[in-house]
């Protein structure tokens, strides 16, 4: 049984001073932790949080990487290379609000994912259906075609989703763990026959996990682990989902 995952997204949060202390509070916390734990940092950060991180367990992530992969004249964009120099080891793509607020469908981010895998960083693929779509039956079809992005592509040894759907983000309206396991089952058997049976698979749930439901979920069979949004800015919170793995 592989380590679950849990990587806390702090989302366009954060202060150099706050940084500092959030850090060295999850770094004294979570030293004997059984879960892989990562941040993912604004990219403004990710200087401050790569050098605070040294020499722990914990992993950085980034929040979105460019498509384009090569550096360039590409005004106010971040390379997956760059993210590499920097120390990222994870990056979250196509995370419902940047689907939402900067319009990134599966053309952007197949590039995206591609420009990530070529610096040798890991993609986080979030996926997840809209409070309209599950009311109307289609979650399960959405999800499919999110995944479409990963066929025919070189991923290593092992491919990461992030299951978060829309509705619960932010809202304290955590899926049911019926609603969860029926996803995870889903998306594991339709990733096997994209990615192949020799990449290891990890879904993460995302959807206002909080450390009152984080073992209830992480029990949940096909659950590889977590993306923790708001509660992930308190030490003492992450911790818990941390522990609960
Ligand atoms: O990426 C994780 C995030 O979208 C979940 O947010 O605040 O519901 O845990 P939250």
């Amino acid at each position: 049984m592989s380590r679950k995952l849990i990587i806390g997204n702090w989302k366009m949060h954060g202060r150099l001073a706050r940084n500092a202390e959030l850090i060295d509070a999850l770094r004294a916390g979570l030293a004997a932790c059984e879960a892989e734990v990562g941040v993912a940092v604004p990219t403004a950060y990710l200087s401050q949080a790569s050098h605070a991180l040294a020499g722990s367990t914990i992993a950085l992530s980034a929040q979105d990487a460019s498509r384009f992969a090569d550096d360039g004249a590409y005004t106010g964009e971040t390379s997956a290379n760059m993210l590499a120099d920097l120390g990222v080891s994870y990056v979250l793509l196509g995370h419902s609000e940047r689907r939402q607020y900067f319009q990134e469908d599966n053309a952007v981010l197949r590039e995206k994912i591609e420009a990530v895998l070529k610096a040798g960083l890991k993609p986080v693929l979030c996926i997840g259906e809209t409070l309209a779509e599950r009311e109307a039956g289609e979650h399960l079809l959405v999800t499919e075609g999110q995944l479409e992005v990963l066929k025919a592509l070189e991923l290593g040894d092992e491919c990461i989703v992030a299951y978060e759907p829309v509705w619960a983000i932010g809202t304290g309206k955590v899926a049911s763990i019926e609603q969860v396991a029926q996803m995870h089952a889903h998306l594991k058997q339709k990733l096997l026959p994209i990615v192949g049976c020799s990449v290891n698979i990890r879904v993460l749930y995302g959807g206002s996990v909080k450390s009152d439901n984080a073992s209830a979920i992480l029990a949940t069979p096909n659950v590889d682990g977590a993306l923790v949004g708001g509660a992930s800015l308190d030490a003492e919170s992450f911790k818990k989902i941390c522990q609960a793995a």
